[in-house]
C-alpha cells in the first residue's frame, strides 16, 4: 500500500454523535471532504438543505439510554454497520455550569455523569459489538485534558467560567474505559482512542483566552478543525497499530 493511501478514509461508512456541535459539525465536513459517507446523528433535528448523497442525518437522544440499542438498529438497518465511530456530543443538563466545587448540587453531577460519561459508554459498547460482524472498526471518544490533568482554577478569575468537578470525572471515566474497551476489543480488530483535545476557541473572554494561550508550548487555542484531522488520522489505516491511546492534542499544554 503506498503511503498516502494509508491515510485515505473514501467510501467508508463513518457515524458522527454529535455531528451538529460545535467539533461534530467540522467532523462531518471534513470527513465528507475526503471521501467518506458519514451519517450525522445528533439529538437536533438538523438541516437536510446539504444536499450530499454521501450525507446523512439521523436523530438521537442519548439522554434516553433505555432506547439506545433499538435506535441504533434503526440506523444500522438502512446504512450499514460503521468502519467508524465518533463521539463528539457534549449532553448536559441545563444547570452544567453550575457544577464547580462551589456551586454543584449532588442531583446535578449524577445526572451529568449519567447523561455524559454513561452514554459514551454505552453507545461505544452497542457499536463495537455490531463492529465484530464487520470484522473490525475504528471507535474515537471526544474526551479532554481534564481526564489527564486537573484544571487550572486561575484561569477562570473574574469571569464567568468555573472549574468542573464533574467534567474530570466525567472524562477520566472516559479515558480508562477507552483503555477497557481496547484491550477487549483488540481482538475482534476493532480499535479503540480517544482524543484528550485542549480548550476549543469559541469566541470565550479576552481574559480567559490570553490565560490559556500562555499555558500552551503553541501559544495558541485549538479550533475544531484540529480534532477533526486527528480523528481522520484515527480512523485511518495509518494508525492500524494505535489503539488504547490517550491522544493529546492540546498544544502543548500537559507537558507543562
Ligand atoms: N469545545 C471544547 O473546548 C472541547 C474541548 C475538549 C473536549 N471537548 C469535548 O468534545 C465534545 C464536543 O464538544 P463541542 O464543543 O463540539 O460541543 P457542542 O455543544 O458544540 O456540540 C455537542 C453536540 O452534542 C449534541 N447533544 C447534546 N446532548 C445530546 C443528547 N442527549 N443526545 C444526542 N446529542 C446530543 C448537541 O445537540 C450538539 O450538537 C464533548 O464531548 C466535549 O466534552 C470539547
Amino acid at each position: 500500500m503506498k503511503f498516502i493511501s494509508k491515510f485515505k478514509i473514501k467510501n467508508k461508512l463513518v457515524f458522527v454523535l454529535g455531528g451538529d456541535g460545535l467539533i461534530g459539525k467540522k467532523t462531518v465536513e471534513l470527513f465528507l471532504l475526503h471521501g467518506a459517507k458519514v451519517v450525522s446523528i445528533d439529538k437536533k433535528l438538523q438541516k437536510k438543505n446539504k444536499l450530499n448523497p454521501n450525507l446523512s442525518f439521523e436523530k438521537i437522544d442519548v439522554s434516553n439510554s433505555a432506547n439506545l440499542n433499538k435506535k441504533f438498529n434503526n440506523i444500522i438497518s438502512k446504512t450499514g454497520i460503521p468502519d467508524i465511530f465518533i463521539n463528539c456530543s457534549y449532553p448536559k443538563t441545563s444547570d452544567w455550569n453550575k457544577n464547580s466545587f462551589k456551586e454543584i448540587k449532588l442531583n446535578s453531577y449524577k445526572k451529568n455523569v449519567d447523561l455524559h460519561l454513561n452514554s459514551f459508554v454505552w453507545s461505544a459498547k452497542i457499536i463495537a459489538d455490531k463492529m465484530k460482524q464487520n470484522k473490525g472498526g475504528s471507535i474515537i471518544l471526544l474526551s479532554s485534558i481534564y481526564g489527564v490533568v486537573a484544571q487550572d482554577p486561575s484561569i477562570y478569575r473574574n469571569t464567568n467560567m468555573r472549574e468542573s468537578m464533574t467534567y474530570s470525572v466525567i472524562k477520566g471515566g472516559i479515558n480508562t474505559l477507552t483503555k477497557q474497551m481496547s484491550s477487549y476489543y483488540g481482538k475482534y480488530k476493532i480499535r479503540v482512542n480517544c482524543i484528550c483535545a485542549g480548550g476549543i476557541y469559541n469566541k470565550q473572554s479576552k481574559k480567559f483566552v490570553n490565560r490559556y494561550k500562555s499555558k500552551t508550548s503553541l501559544g495558541r487555542m485549538a479550533n475544531a478543525e484540529d480534532v477533526a484531522y486527528s480523528s481522520i488520522f484515527l480512523a485511518s489505516d495509518a494508525s492500524s497499530y494505535i489503539t488504547g491511546s490517550l491522544f493529546m492534542l492540546d498544544g502543548g499544554w500537559t507537558t507543562k
